[in-house]
């Protein structure tokens, strides 16, 4: 499997002479926000030759529908996801739904002739993740396009990050070794919803978060071989949201995973939502034949730097800290002074420009749903080895 570049810079080429993109956007919880407000930064922030038109919002809440409706200057709001799907006035559709509600969405937008952005993980099992693929498959002689809401690896550290892998700045990779925690699952009282059901949800932590941290690992250092890997719920009831009902976790709170790349190089793989202390600590270790990269997404705008032939002072040589700055492209699109940061919204902006740079210049973005069933299976492997007390072999 080739890993795409996804750098982003400069105005795309617009060969499908298309003027606007008029966006639907199902849901408008967390991801629906983030989604709404990239429609709204992208045409400036990488200077699209098209305007972008705000043109219905889906979500379950009425209250939320004449709040964010109004406030993102939606044309009109809908307790509807599917009249967003049909609509002829729409080109593409921002899917921020649940897990299990990504497949029909995207079949029906597909199917009417939209392009899609989906949130992450794809699907809830490799047969929807499939289905997925085919959808978009059938989409291809037409243009339409898809991406996954991946953006951790669209920020600028992490497009310095892959540019150095691929410069042989650390030469070929010898071992990955990843940590993703975060503790908003500690508190006991957090409430059971959707991502703790196999319906719902698919997978746990391992879906929710992992699906990040392999989607980075394989991206950085190429597909993955073998797996051995142990799932664990350490809480296996949670109350229900609104009568306090403790109601059963199907799901995993954590996992550790070890095995090999195509490459030959070993990872090692940690996420936990109960990972005490930590808010969003996305990060890895990646140390190759000629030095290694540390990253950590709480630090977002520095990553760590050794190079082996620094070694020649000994008295000296070390990690050196890098900050993000104007130079590791697309920062520059945001702010044109160095270690001054961008943040969450901004990897989402990026992955916006990613998208409609696909869809005016007719390439491929990355990562699509192909790129999306790659990650679906790797997890799987995680799973199953996990349920199998074996290697699994991808
Ligand atoms: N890329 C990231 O970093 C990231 C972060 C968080 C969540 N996500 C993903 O985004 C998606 C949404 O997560 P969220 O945290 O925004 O969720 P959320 O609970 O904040 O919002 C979900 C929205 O979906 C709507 N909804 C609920 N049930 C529905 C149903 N049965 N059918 C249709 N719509 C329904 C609700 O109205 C709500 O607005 C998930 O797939 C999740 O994994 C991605």
């Amino acid at each position: 499997m080739a890993i795409r570049d996804l750098r982003v810079d400069g105005q795309p080429e617009n060969k499908t002479g298309i003027e606007r993109l008029r966006v639907g956007v199902l849901g408008m919880g967390f991801m629906g926000g983030t989604h709404t407000q990239a429609w709204q930064r992208v045409k400036a922030t990488f200077n699209l030759p098209i305007d972008i038109e705000m043109k219905a919002l889906f979500d379950m809440s009425e209250s939320s529908l004449a709040l964010n409706g109004a406030r993102y200057e939606f044309e009109r709001t809908t307790q509807d996801w599917r009249e967003v799907c049909e609509a002829d006035d729409i080109d593409v559709v921002s899917i921020c739904t649940p897990n299990f509600a990504h497949l029909e969405a995207a079949e029906l937008a597909l199917s009417t002739g939209k392009h899609v952005w989906c949130e992450k993980p794809m699907a809830t099992s490799i047969a929807d993740a499939e289905a997925m693929v085919a959808l978009a498959e059938a989409g291809k002689p037409r243009g339409l396009k898809t991406i996954l809401g991946y953006n951790y690896m669209k920020s600028p550290t992490l497009l310095a990050i892959k540019k150095l892998i691929e410069d042989g700045v650390i030469g070929d990779i010898v071992h990955f070794n990843g940590v993703y925690t975060e503790d908003f699952m500690c508190d006991m009282d957090m409430p059971h919803s959707w991502r703790l059901t196999k319906a719902g949800g698919g997978k746990g932590a391992l879906g929710d978060m992992g699906s990040h941290q392999v989607s980075m690992a394989i991206w950085l250092c190429g597909p993955i071989r073998e797996v051995a890997s142990r799932l664990q719920t350490v809480h296996h009831q949670r109350p229900d949201m609104n009568t306090g009902e403790m109601k059963q976790v199907e799901t995993d709170d954590q996992f550790s995973a070890i095995g090999t790349f195509d490459s030959g190089a070993l990872f090692t793989l940690h996420t936990s939502w109960l990972g005490q202390g930590h808010k969003m600590q996305l990060g890895f270790e990646v140390a190759g034949t000629k030095g290694a990269i540390r990253f950590d997404q709480e630090r977002m705008g520095e990553f760590q730097l050794f190079e082996q032939k620094d070694n020649s002072d000994m008295a000296s040589n070390g990690f050196k800290t890098v900050l993000i700055g104007p130079y590791h492209p697309p920062f520059g699109n945001f702010c044109p002074a160095p270690g001054h940061h961008v943040g969450f919204n901004e990897m989402k902006i990026i992955e916006a420009g990613e998208f409609c740079r696909a869809i005016l210049e007719g390439n491929e973005a990355y990562p699509n749903f192909d790129d999306g069933l790659v990650f679906e299976k790797a997890l799987q492997a995680i799973q199953d080895a996990s349920e199998a007390r074996a290697w699994v072999t991808l």
